[in-house]
């Protein structure tokens, strides 16, 4: 038996994606849209949403402006949702930002705003959503989607901020899972690879198996149609990364270590 819901058909499919504006958000809601959906798009900057929604094929969709780490507004778009589509079908969890980050140069306040985006406004959003997703008639597919990164399988260089709260969202994914499976729900965790995106695009080091926003929206909707609950890709990277998740720490950090680069 499948662990999740198979999403294969997406028509009248009310979608909420919050983190819409670019990269792997953008290219979702495109796809999306173009199989029938009808798509709720959020994120901060309100004219590259209005851009996007124009962009879009398909009816039905709206944006919606608010900022993840405000609970408040995050409730307040949650209940012009509910009246402008009568609920959800799915909801997922795009936002994040990544800043990089050594043991000689990070301050408390940094890690603390890579914990905001990348993790607790998962919570947040998932706080908001929830009422929504569990007033879907029953047989309905849908649930929440949180996306992490194989960056909080294990220790990174440069990634103080960012892997810790993505270790954190893909065990709240677990624990949140148990609850809502139980009730018919669906729950999926997405840890991508590397992307080519704006979050990306600050890296000056070599990015293996690299992808298209295009290419990870695809996998990323092959997994929802799967009935997996942990969506990686692309795989050929994505693998490797979760066998070094079962080293002993002696040669995990030896063989890491050797990729860490910069010293102080
Ligand atoms: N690219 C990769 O290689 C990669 C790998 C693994 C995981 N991921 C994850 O995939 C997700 C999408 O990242 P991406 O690569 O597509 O990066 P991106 O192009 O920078 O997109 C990030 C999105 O998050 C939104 N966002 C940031 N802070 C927000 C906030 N406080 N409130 C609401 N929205 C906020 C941004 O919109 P506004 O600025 O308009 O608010 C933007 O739409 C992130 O969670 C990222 O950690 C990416």
């Amino acid at each position: 038996m499948s662990l999740n819901p198979k999403i294969t058909d997406w028509r009248g499919q009310r979608v909420w994606l919050l983190g819409a504006s670019s990269g792997i958000g953008a290219e979702l809601a495109q796809q999306l849209a173009a199989l029938g959906a009808h798509v709720v798009l959020s994120a901060r900057r309100a004219e590259v949403l209005d851009s996007l929604l124009q962009s879009l094929p398909g009816d039905g969709h709206v944006a919606l402006v608010c900022d993840a780490s405000d609970q408040a507004a995050l409730l307040a778009t949650a209940a012009q949702i509910q009246a402008e589509l009568g609920g959800l079908d799915l909801a997922v969890y795009l936002a994040g930002d990544y800043v990089p980050l050594r043991a000689w140069d990070f301050t408390p306040q940094q890690v603390r705003q890579l914990c905001e985006v990348n993790y607790l406004g998962a919570v947040n959003f998932t706080h908001a959503a929830l009422p929504l997703l569990r007033r879907a008639p029953p047989g309905k597919s849908g649930g929440l989607v949180l996306v992490s990164s194989v960056a909080g399988y294990r220790g990174l260089p440069k990634a103080l901020g960012y892997g810790p709260a993505k270790a954190a969202l893909i065990h709240f994914a677990e624990d949140i899972y148990l609850d809502l499976h139980p009730q018919g729900m669906g729950v999926w965790v997405v840890n991508p690879g590397f992307v080519a995106t704006r979050l990306t695009a600050q890296n000056d080091f070599h990015m293996p198996a690299l992808i298209t926003p295009e290419v990870a929206v695809k996998s990323l909707l092959a997994g929802l149609a799967s009935g997996r609950f942990d969506i990686h890709f692309p795989k050929r990277f994505t693998r490797f990364m979760k066998f070094l998740r079962l080293l002993p720490y002696r040669a995990y950090f030896a063989l890491v270590g050797r990729t860490a680069g910069d010293k102080e």
